[in-house]
């Protein structure tokens, strides 16, 4: 249609090594010794453990793009739908690979075709991992090794990038798209995918081995509450207690560590918001979706090239301040933000909620001291921890075991402080007491046997008193008895 076809002919001379002696254009057809049976098309979504490409299939497929790149004009290609752009791509892979002789399987044929149109349509290797909804997290570690966790487990994949040079293109391409640029001045950048995905890269020369990518995908469907309680991450009764703690307007810090569900959580705990509450969300990279009505969403800003117009997480939960919020929810407490939050808790907002990196309720504890002490607030320690005791009323924690599940592994409530110690009770803990012939954990959650928690007045306030007592009553298991 608009290629500039006759810039490649029978006398190019790039032969891939894989081409015939026979020369001039033949149909084609499988040949006797395709290029190895594991480049065969990876039917989506792919197995876990496929072998990597031969080096022939990622020479062929680059001499293949030199000559598309050479007889398309791409920029009226952009300009097509892409069914009608994967036409015409197809059409002239097609032309090249029979004008210059390329011995290939049917089905190699159509591992390039995808392969080249993921290159020049839209995120090169990334797409088949992009399409599939079984993943969790992507890792580039440059262009030869990409990893993915599936089902808690991290693998490798036989996706593999030309080069570090069409690496980094691809990472200036997903970062273009929020406009923000990564190149060796800024070489680390935060993005979001279209789908909501959040992307994270970090170039060279910081990054050593070449352009790191790392995406968190956006589950469609999100999880909730119900699901985990499906997936054995908290017993019903359990699930039951965290929908009265979302309802009842308890402050909730939820910790653990990283990648362990602690978003996911929080996301499940505002479905229980009553929907004539005004929530504000402050997040670094907007990845919460609450389904009510009245919700505004606030994302920081990182600092310009000039290093200015910088927007952090502290300048946007103060501002949350004076926006008459009922409830403010903040994504990832990391720095400073945490003395405003707990300030937020403090003062009418109950019923905040905010996730930190801690691996049990007593660190996260004093991760808030420290995160505080940090920044800068020249308080004595005794009143950072007044301030939390009379502020959180609830840490819930999350955790990725090494069986790769996700589970909740406390409801802790805080209680008060003694000297100048501050004293939690464990309301619901998960006990691992085994492990399976497939190396799977096996756990209880169970109730400590507290009957009246901290937040007991506040259930009554709200009228759920009855259903948490019978939630915890339910929950109580003796616990010599084998699970
Ligand atoms: N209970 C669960 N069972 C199965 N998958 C889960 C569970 N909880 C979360 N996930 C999945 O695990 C992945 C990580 O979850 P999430 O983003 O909530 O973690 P996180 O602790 O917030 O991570 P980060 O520290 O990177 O912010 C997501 O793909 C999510 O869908
Ligand atoms: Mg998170």
């Amino acid at each position: 249609m608009f290629g500039k076809r006759s810039s490649f002919g029978n006398g190019g001379s790039a032969r891939p090594a894989a081409a015939p002696a026979a020369g001039g254009a033949q149909p084609v057809r499988a040949p006797a010794q395709p290029m190895a049976a594991a480049a065969s098309k990876p039917a989506p979504p792919p197995a876990p453990s496929e072998a990597r490409r031969p080096d022939e299939y990622y020479v062929t497929k680059s001499m293949i793009f030199g000559a598309l790149i050479e007889a398309i004009d791409l920029s009226q290609l952009s300009r097509l739908d892409p069914e009608s752009a994967r036409e015409e791509i197809r059409d002239i892979v097609n032309e090249i690979i029979s004008i210059k002789n390329v011995v290939m399987s049917i089905s190699e044929q159509e591992d390039v075709l995808d392969d080249i149109c993921n290159d020049v349509l839209g995120f090169g290797p990334l797409e088949p991992l992009l399409a599939r909804d079984d993943i969790a997290d992507i890792m580039v570690n440059g262009a030869s090794r990409t990893f993915i966790e599936v089902g808690g487990k991290i693998q490798l994949t036989n996706i593999r990038f030309r080069d570090n040079a069409q690496l980094m293109n691809i990472c200036q391409r997903i970062v273009s798209q929020v406009g923000r640029r990564v190149d060796e001045a800024s070489p680390i950048c935060d993005a979001r995918l279209m789908d909501g995905s959040r992307v994270n890269v970090i170039a060279p020369p910081l990054a050593i081995d070449g352009p790191t990518l790392t995406i968190r995908k956006f589950r469609k469907d999100k999880l909730t509450l119900d699901q985990l309680v499906k997936f054995g991450a908290i017993s019903p009764e359990g699930g039951e207690i965290l929908k009265i703690i979302g309802r009842v307007r308890c402050n909730v810090v939820i910790s653990g560590g990283t990648g362990s569900g602690k978003t996911t959580l929080l996301n499940c705990l505002t479905n229980y918001i009553d929907d004539d509450e005004r929530i504000i969300t402050c997040e670094d990279a907007a990845e919460l979706q609450l389904q009510q009505a009245h919700v505004v969403r606030l994302e920081t800003r990182p600092p310009s090239l000039e290093g200015t117009g910088a927007i952090s997480m502290r300048d946007l939960v103060k501002n949350c301040l004076r926006m008459r919020p009922e409830r403010i929810i903040v994504g990832e407490v990391r720095g400073p933000e945490a003395f405003d939050l707990l300030q937020a808790m403090n003062t009418g907002h109950d019923g905040s909620m905010g996730t930190l990196h801690a691996n049990s309720p007593r660190e996260a504890l004093s991760r808030i001291e420290s995160m505080i002490t940090m920044g800068g607030f020249s308080l004595p320690a005794r009143t950072i921890r007044e301030m939390m005791v009379s502020s959180i009323d609830v840490i819930v924690q999350a955790a990725r075991l090494r069986d790769g599940s996700r589970r909740i592994t406390h409801i802790t409530e805080v209680l008060g402080l003694e000297g100048d110690v501050i004293t939690t009770q464990d309301l619901f803990v998960f006990d691992i007491v085994g492990e399976d012939a497939q190396g799977k954990l096996i756990g209880r959650h169970r109730s400590t046997g507290i009957g009246r928690p901290r937040f007991w007045d506040r259930a009554r306030y709200y009228n759920e008193e009855q259903r948490l007592a019978a939630a915890l009553d339910a929950s109580e298991v003796d616990v010599r008895a084998p699970a």
